[in-house]
C-alpha cells in the first residue's frame, strides 16, 4: 500500500496556505475537482430536471450519477440514496416520514453520545405518546455497552438511533452488533455516519443499517448530505412531499423541494477522489477502489493519531476523553482531551496563534459533555485530523500545545 501525501495535498488548494487544518470534524477542505464540477454544472447544465428536451435530460442524468456514486460509496443501490442539504435536515425528514409507523406506547432508543442531529428530531414524537429511552455510555470509559442495549429493547422498541463514530470521542461503535440487537425485536437502526464517513469505507450491508446518513462537507465536498435507506424501509415511509406524490415514489417522496443539483454533481468528485486513491494502489475500479482508497486513508490517520496520543500520554495534566487505543477498528483520528480543570478555550486560543485550526466546546454533542461534567472546562479540546494532515503538522501542534499543558 502506498500513500502519496504530495498527490493528496495537491488535490486541496487550501492546503497550500500556511494554516494546518485540524478541525476537520467540523468541516474538511474541498477538492479542486469538486469545485470544478459545481462550476461546470452551473455553467453548462443548469436547467430543471425531468423535461424531455436535451439539456434537461442531461441535468437529470447528472443528478442520477450522484445517486450512483453514493450508492457505490455506501455499498447500496442508487434507488436507496436520498439527498438533501444537511444531515440534520435529512434526519428531520426521516423522523417526519416515520410518524405513520409509530403508535402511542412505542419506544425509540437514543444515546447520550450522539450529536443532537440524531436526537432532537426523534424527541418530537414524545408528544404523540412515543416513549424515548436514553442508552447512556459508561460514566468512566464513555463506552456504550451492548448488554445494556440488549436489556433495554423489547417488542415496543421501533427504532435505535446511534452514531457510528462519536464526533467527540472518535470511538467507532459496533453498528452490526447494535443492529442485531435491534432487529431481534423488529426495531430499525438509524445511524449518524457523519463523524465516520471521512475516515473509513461505509458498507451499509455489512453494518446491517436500515438508515445511514452523512454530510459531504466533512468528506472533502460541499455542504450537502446523503442518506441511505434500505429499499423496503424507504417504501414503507410516509410521503412528506406534495399530496399527489405516491408512497412508492422513492426517494423523491422524502426529498421535499428540489435538491441542490450542482452540489449533487459536485459531490461526485469526493467519491471519485477516494476511488482514485484506490486505483493508484492497483485496486479495480468501483467499490474495490473505494475500499482500497480508505485503507490507505485509515493507515495514514492511524499514524497521525498515534503521534498525538503518544505526546498526550507524556503530559500528566491531560485526560483523553474516550479511547486511547489507536487501532484502525477502534477509533477515527478525532481526539479530544481536557487539561485538569483548565479552560479548553484558553488552550485552543493559544494554539490559534500558531496558525493551527483546532477547536473547543461540545460540538452539538451537548448531552455527553453535560452528563460528564465537561461544561466546567468549556467543553473539550478537539483535534480532528484527516488523511491530508501530516506528521510535520502534528509536530507543529505538539510544539504549540506543549507550553500550555
Ligand atoms: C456527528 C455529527 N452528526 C451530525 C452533524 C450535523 O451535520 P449537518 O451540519 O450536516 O446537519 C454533525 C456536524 O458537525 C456531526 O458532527
Amino acid at each position: 500500500m502506498t500513500f502519496d501525501i504530495d498527490f493528496v495535498r495537491r488535490q486541496f488548494p487550501a492546503l497550500a496556505g500556511e494554516w494546518a487544518y485540524m478541525d476537520n470534524a467540523g468541516g474538511s477542505q474541498v477538492l479542486s475537482r469538486v469545485a470544478a464540477r459545481v462550476s461546470d454544472y452551473l455553467l453548462s447544465s443548469n436547467v430543471q430536471t425531468g423535461a424531455s428536451y436535451g439539456p434537461s435530460q442531461e441535468s437529470t442524468r447528472r443528478v442520477g450519477e450522484a445517486r450512483k456514486a453514493f450508492a457505490a460509496f455506501m455499498n447500496a443501490d442508487p434507488g436507496e440514496i436520498v439527498m438533501g442539504p444537511s444531515t440534520t435536515i435529512l434526519i428531520r425528514f426521516l423522523s417526519e416520514a416515520m410518524a405513520g409507523k409509530l403508535s402511542p406506547g412505542d419506544e425509540i432508543i437514543l444515546t447520550n453520545t450522539d450529536h443532537e442531529a440524531n436526537i432532537g428530531p426523534w424527541l418530537k414524537h414524545e408528544k404523540n405518546g412515543i416513549t424515548i429511552r436514553f442508552w447512556t455510555c459508561d460514566p468512566d470509559t464513555y463506552e456504550l455497552d451492548l448488554d445494556t442495549l440488549s436489556a433495554m429493547v423489547n417488542e415496543r422498541t421501533k427504532l435505535v438511533c446511534v452514531t457510528h463514530a462519536s464526533n467527540i470521542l472518535g470511538s467507532i461503535n459496533d453498528i452490526a452488533g447494535i443492529a442485531d440487537i435491534a432487529h431481534s425485536v423488529g426495531a430499525e437502526v438509524c445511524v449518524d455516519g457523519v463523524a465516520y464517513a471521512p475516515h473509513r469505507a461505509i458498507d451499509v450491508k455489512a453494518l446491517k443499517a436500515d438508515y445511514y446518513i452523512f454530510s459531504v462537507y466533512k468528506v472533502f465536498g460541499p455542504h450537502f448530505a446523503v442518506m441511505y435507506g434500505a429499499r423496503d424501509k424507504l417504501l414503507a415511509l410516509d410521503n412528506i412531499y406534495h399530496y399527489f406524490f405516491d408512497k412508492s415514489r422513492v426517494p423523491h417522496k422524502i426529498e421535499p423541494g428540489n435538491i441542490n443539483y450542482e452540489l449533487a454533481w459536485g459531490s461526485i468528485g469526493a467519491v471519485d477522489y477516494v476511488e482514485e486513491l484506490g486505483l493508484r494502489d492497483g485496486a479495480a475500479k468501483g467499490r474495490a477502489a473505494i475500499e482500497a482508497g480508505f485503507a490507505g486513508i485509515a493507515e495514514q490517520e492511524r499514524a497521525l493519531t498515534a503521534q498525538l496520543m503518544d505526546f498526550l500520554a507524556t503530559r500528566n495534566s491531560v485526560t483523553v476523553v474516550g479511547r486511547t487505543s489507536t487501532a484502525i477498528a477502534e477509533r477515527v483520528s478525532t481526539v479530544s482531551f481536557i487539561v485538569g480543570t483548565e479552560s479548553s478555550r484558553r488552550i485552543v486560543e493559544a494554539v490559534d496563534a500558531h496558525k493551527i485550526g483546532i477547536r473547543y466546546g461540545d460540538f452539538y454533542a451537548k448531552r455527553i459533555v453535560e452528563d460528564h461534567g465537561l461544561g466546567s472546562t468549556e467543553g473539550v479540546v478537539r483535534v480532528s485530523m484527516v488523511h491530508y494532515n501530516t506528521s510535520a503538522e502534528v509536530d507543529r501542534l505538539i510544539a504549540a500545545l506543549e507550553p500550555n499543558l
